[in-house]
């Protein structure tokens, strides 16, 4: 990246202000984000797929962020913006209500060890703020290689009566995130699920 080459990382002026979400992309087109989005192989593939999308990237680690970055620079890509900050956060505090499109989540780290499953991500509380962050209609796509998350994924989701499930198109799903191509490679079956918010 040279000097004048403009970052893509939104670094807020405070954490205790909501940012407005629209003024960070030069199109005003509909908002989607990836939770925990890793080295990125997924969104800025996506990104570059769906150009008539703006699309945000959430990773707390700088270093993922910044591989991120440098690739999304590489290909020129207008309509992705990141962001590093807890993700869980991020929704309660810092985004409007109704203000994203759609969200993916892929690969969560699973926690797996009984006593770590509080620190999951995807909970029932995290049900509700994904409801008040997406605009009716909007969905959140979710995968994961483990079971017992998967299976935890399903029931908050079941559970929440303003989400319906859906199926994930097989254009979605074929684009294979970074993470997920180690799974594969590895003979590890991973799982989708996809819910939408419903009108009210
Ligand atoms: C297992 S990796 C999956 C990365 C990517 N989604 C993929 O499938 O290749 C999980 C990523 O989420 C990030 N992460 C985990 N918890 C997070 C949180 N609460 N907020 C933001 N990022 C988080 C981690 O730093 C890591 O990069």
């Amino acid at each position: 990246m040279t000097e004048a080459t403009p970052s893509l990382v939104h670094d807020p002026e405070s954490i205790l202000e909501r940012v407005q979400p629209h003024l960070l992309f030069p199109q005003l087109q509909p908002i989607e984000l990836e939770l925990g989005s890793g080295d990125g192989s997924f969104l800025v593939k996506f990104a570059n797929l769906n150009p008539q999308h703006n699309f945000i990237g959430v990773e707390r680690l700088l270093g993922r962020l910044r591989k991120l970055e440098k690739k999304a620079l590489k290909i020129g890509l207008t309509n992705l913006r990141l962001i590093r900050l807890e993700a869980a956060y991020l929704l309660e505090f810092m985004l409007p209500a109704q203000s994203i499109s759609a969200i993916h989540v892929y690969f969560p780290d699973p926690w797996p060890k009984r006593k770590h499953r509080k620190n999951r991500l995807i909970n029932e509380r995290f049900s509700v703020l994904a409801g008040q962050v997406l605009i009716p209609g909007g969905v959140i796509w979710l995968r994961t290689d483990d079971p017992d998350y998967f299976q935890q994924m399903s029931d908050v989701f079941d559970a929440n009566p303003t989400f319906e499930k859906m199926e994930t198109p097989q254009e979605l799903s074929e684009i294979i995130t970074d993470f997920e191509r180690g799974f594969l490679a590895r003979g590890i079956q991973t799982n989708r699920a996809a819910y939408r918010l419903k009108h009210q």
